[in-house]
């Protein structure tokens, strides 16, 4: 009788685990799925972004717009949340503004150049000692933790992100 009562319960137990791992299983392969879907909507043509002042392009892979999307939000999105500028915001990161600005700022190099050397909107000064910059990371240690080519995936996510959501990016106007 003792006996017999813990065969079941053994059984109850092992089918218990193989459903649960089913169950576990299926929905990571469900999750997984969502998640490839959802990649896929961001198509090749809001992911090609402008590498340099030559006018250059890159196609940014899934994986560096997912780098870029997540550096921007845990080391930029406090001040630059949806692309404005917290404290300027008519000096904002729609790519017009960007390509106003002087350098103009509408590609990836002259993004990473301005978080090495910020410079002011008419190039005249040095933001250095205001804005994040890896040159300055003692000042701005969080941005120790950023490696070139997070710099890189960050700035191309900036260019990237407004062909994705159009006027929730900075208001998809430029200010100046
Ligand atoms: C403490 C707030 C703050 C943080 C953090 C910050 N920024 Fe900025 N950023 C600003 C402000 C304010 C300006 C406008 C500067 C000016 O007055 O010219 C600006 C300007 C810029 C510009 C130039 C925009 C243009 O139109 O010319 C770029 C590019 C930029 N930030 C990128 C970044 C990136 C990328 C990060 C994260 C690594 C970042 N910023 C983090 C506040 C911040």
């Amino acid at each position: 009788m003792f006996y017999t009562l813990k065969k079941v319960v053994n059984k109850a137990l092992v089918a218990f685990v193989v459903v649960a791992t089913l169950v576990f299983v299926f929905s990571w392969m469900g999750f997984s799925w969502m998640g490839s879907a959802i990649a896929i909507e961001i198509s090749e043509t809001s992911r090609t972004v402008v590498l340099n002042d030559a006018g250059e392009q890159i196609t940014l892979s899934l994986e560096d717009f997912a780098i870029g999307q997540r550096q921007f939000n845990s080391s930029c999105a406090q001040c630059h949340i949806d692309g404005g500028s917290k404290t300027n915001p008519d000096v904002d990161l729609s790519t017009l503004t960007l390509a106003n600005a002087t350098p103009a700022r509408d590609n990836i190099e002259s993004i990473v150049d301005y978080l090495t050397y910020p410079t002011t909107y008419d190039g005249l000064g040095s933001l250095e000692e205001l804005h994040p910059s890896i040159s300055r990371s003692d000042l701005f240690p969080r941005m120790k933790d950023l490696t070139e080519s997070d710099l890189s995936a960050i700035a191309g996510y900036i260019l990237a992100e407004p062909k994705i959501v159009g006027d929730q990016w900075a208001g998809g106007k430029p200010k100046r």
